[in-house]
């Protein structure tokens, strides 16, 4: 940007929304979205991967109607674009899942559900006809992964997604620092946090004297952790999650589910190679947004070996560093199916709730459109190899 950028409080695209997610949240918050693991190298690296990849433009072709529409898990969706499934979501805006949710609907893309999201599945499921997922974490106790088969089907879900890299919690640095606990804990040391962002904390915490707090509603009832105390998040992900998560456990997921199952969580082609011979339908080459593992490569760097090494037998999404519609059509050019976000909407639902997370998917999804028309693409069969230059293409 030039150094007399115009200023202002419009919000032209994401990193708009990121400014004003931060000026609504309160630290442990806005630090638990933003955050990412140690030194938070893969958390800048699955952005700045993007920066490597350059366009070719191709001329004179006809873009007067270009068709942003493509198909993932079988069904007809505005863009390829999805939402990642994101944890405590309620942590962002009191409206929680069920606003991205009807956004996501009224914009045409699937939407994810978290286990540890802050709103019922069944709450979710009756919501628009878009494709819902539900995203699934192993707990320690078993049974509940079959109660939340059990419930996912009834409801109507139509995939279910396991994440495979969370077996145990990435060190969130910014979390020590913060405080950071679910439910949020209002107390001597966290007071001038919370007094600080008083549109968000008086809410909150007017909310919870109510009884109408922060909950897990898919997981309570059977898990108790959260009952008498708060807890960190990497407290509460190593004491509940099954660190001995295996492919056998994946194996036992494609028997039991026949639906549409995704595997979230993979950068190995090897492992890419062994989880479509299990069954998956659908991959999401992810590091978790860089919470995870630090030093990792960015999806968007792994997706060209991942393509060749799997051919067309599973659909591909991109998770990760998405922050312009430019980054999906790079994707996909690359050989991504789709891409899949989680910050850019909730900086949006933290932004200004249900429209903020409309405005989020507008700028991802327009962006996208211009770029498909500067590039000289009508549709999102049309993307290919051919629209990049310089890069270890396919
Ligand atoms: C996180 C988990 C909950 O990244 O998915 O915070």
């Amino acid at each position: 940007m030039p150094i007399d950028a115009p200023k202002g409080r419009s919000v032209v695209n994401i990193g708009d929304l990121r400014r004003r997610a931060y000026r609504r949240l309160p630290a442990p918050a806005y630090h638990y979205l933003d955050g990412g693991a140690d030194d938070e190298r893969t958390l800048a690296r699955n952005m700045a991967a993007f920066e490597d990849v350059r366009l070719l433009p191709r001329i004179l072709r006809p873009i007067a109607s270009v068709d942003t529409a493509t198909t993932l898990f079988g069904k007809t969706v505005a863009a390829p674009l999805m939402l990642s499934p994101t944890g405590l979501t309620r942590l962002f805006h009191r409206a929680a899942e069920p606003a991205v949710a009807r956004a996501a609907a009224a914009a045409g893309l699937p939407y994810s559900l978290s286990t540890m999201g802050t709103t019922s599945m069944e709450t979710i499921a009756a919501i628009g006809d878009n494709p819902k997922i539900f995203q699934l974490y192993i707990f320690r106790d078993r049974g509940l992964t079959e109660d939340l088969l059990t419930r996912a089907k009834a409801s109507g879900f139509d995939a279910i997604c396991l994440t495979v890299d969370t077996a145990i919690a990435g060190n969130r640095e910014r979390d020590h620092r913060t405080g950071m606990t679910i439910p949020p804990k209002f107390g001597a040391r966290s007071f001038f946090q919370f007094a600080a962002r008083p549109r968000w904390s008086l809410p909150t915490a007017w909310d919870q004297l109510r009884g109408r707090g922060f909950r897990l509603p898919n997981v309570e009832g059977r898990v108790d952790a959260l009952k008498n105390e708060a807890l960190s998040l990497i407290g509460y992900v190593n004491s509940q999650f099954d660190p001995d998560l295996t492919w056998d456990d994946f194996a036992w997921l494609r028997e039991h589910w026949t639906g549409t199952l995704i595997i979230k969580g993979l950068l190995a082609p090897d492992d890419c190679i062994r989880a479509v011979e299990m069954g998956a339908d659908a991959i999401m080459i992810s590091n978790h947004g860089g919470r995870q593992l630090d030093d990792v490569p960015a999806p968007v760097e792994m997706l060209p070996k991942i393509r060749d090494a799997i051919g067309g037998q599973a659909e591909l999404i991109v998770d990760g560093g998405i922050r312009r519609g430019s980054d999906i059509f790079k994707a996909l050019a690359l050989g991504a199916d789709a891409c899949s976000v989680g910050r850019p909407y909730l900086y949006g639902l933290a932004a200004d709730g249900e429209r903020g997370v409309a405005k989020a998917l507008h700028i991802l999804t327009s962006e996208f459109a211009r770029t498909m028309a500067l590039a000289g693409a009508r549709t999102v069969s049309g993307i290919d190899g051919g629209y990049l230059v310089g890069m270890d293409k396919r």
